[in-house]
């Protein structure tokens, strides 16, 4: 059987998760605190919290840079549905702009002429494990004094340079979905790149309460050896808005046991990776592109194999025959701003959207795809090719 994705799980997830069970500490734990200090220390972020799923943290990102009602916010409309609706959520208003065709992310170029007197930040996506150069971004930023986010949901240690995805803007979330590479069954996380936000963000992530200094000045109370009179909190109460996006115990040690395993997970989606590359250039079909992302600055986080075809029928062809062959080969995001709720918010020119979006073909891709079943896919391929 050949799947799209599936996460890589093995004794390790299930001891870990069984250890959180029998320890009866089922939130805010040992395994929460160990996976945001180890992100943290390997994106080299400034502060990193789990998230309940990368749409949690970017609900979190507006509420962070107090979007409101009449507020632009511009991104791709080539992105999933999440990337708007925190913007929508608050009553701001996504402003779509076209992709690249070559690497499928935010045209930089477009954005200057959609910023208003009301755009008040650009979230961009490094899509499918690609860490987009944002030099041009951040000028625009700088310019019109916009906030910057990077919705890196595909692209947990992509790298731009010597820079992370997600910590290169004022904030970065992340997916750990049980379709990403590395899986916590629903998960995220949020990096925060801005020292302003790092006043309010535990109290969001807290349902609005100022429980994470409680808990600090209670955890220093109980060290000390000499009690001593102490200014420390005696409670904790309502000091924001906020709700629960902090990850469960479970899910943190299942990020946990995969943070543990990135090495390998990372090394055999890239053998997948260039084994389908190699297949393809030697091809010469000239239907068939590959979506191909990496190079000397760019580090690729090997999230998807993308084919771009360039005949819409030749790619419904396709796809369909791959699909009776039993190998779930799909197309991707259905455009935001032709989609029954996002045409009514203010869009661009969506030349290279409207032309790529239908003649996309992602390959399954996971660490535990065997060679013989890419030596299955691809003679399907060849054979489709005759
Ligand atoms: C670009 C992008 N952003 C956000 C999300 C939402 O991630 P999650 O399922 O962790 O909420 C997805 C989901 O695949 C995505 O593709």
């Amino acid at each position: 059987m050949i799947y799209f994705s599936k996460p890589f799980i093995t004794n390790l997830e299930i001891k870990e998760i069984q250890k959180v069970l029998k320890s009866g500490v089922l939130t805010d734990g040992f395994y929460q605190n160990l996976s945001e200090k180890i992100i943290k220390k390997r994106l080299k972020s400034k502060y990193i919290a789990l998230t309940q799923s990368c749409s949690d943290a970017l609900e979190l990102s507006c509420l962070l840079i107090d979007l409101k009602p009449g507020d632009e916010v511009i991104m791709p409309s080539y992105t999933f549905t999440s990337t708007a609706n925190c913007v929508a959520l608050r009553g701001a208003k996504p402003v779509f702009i076209d992709i690249k065709a070559n690497d499928m992310c935010i045209d930089s170029d477009q954005i200057e002429k959609m910023i208003t007197k009301k755009t008040k930040a650009i979230i961009v996506v490094h899509y499918g494990g690609k860490c987009m150069n944002l030099n041009k971004i951040i000028k625009l930023k700088k310019k019109y004094k916009l906030y910057l986010i990077e919705d890196a949901a595909h692209s947990f240690l992509a790298k731009y340079k010597n820079k992370f995805a997600g910590t290169i803007g004022d904030i970065g979330v992340f997916s750990f979905h049980e379709t990403k590479n590395l899986v916590g069954s629903q998960g995220g996380a949020i990096s925060i790149n801005n020292k302003k936000f790092l006043r309010r963000i535990d109290n969001l992530l807290d349902k609005g309460t100022d429980r994470s200094s409680f808990l600090k000045d209670y955890k220093k109370q109980f060290i000390r050896e000499k009690p001593r009179k102490t200014k420390s909190k005696k409670y904790y109460s309502w000091v924001d808005i906020g709700s629960e996006f902090r990850a469960t115990e479970i899910v943190s040690a299942l990020i946990f046991s995969q943070l543990k395993k990135e090495k390998i997970i990372s090394k055999k989606r890239r053998t997948i990776w260039l084994t389908y590359k190699n297949f393809f250039s030697k091809l010469n079909n000239d239907q068939i592109s590959i979506l191909d992302n990496e190079n000397k600055d760019h580090k690729n986080s090997y999230h998807l194999f993308i084919l771009k075809i360039k005949s819409l029928i030749f790619a419904q062809k396709f796809r369909e025959y791959l699909q009776k062959n039993k190998i779930p080969a799909t197309f991707h995001y259905v455009p935001l701003h032709s989609s029954l709720f996002g045409k009514k918010f203010k869009s661009g020119d969506m030349k290279v959207t409207n032309n790529i979006w239908g003649k996309i073909i992602r390959l399954p891709i996971y660490p535990e795809l065997s060679k013989n079943q890419i030596k299955f896919i691809l003679r399907k391929i060849t054979k489709f090719l005759e």
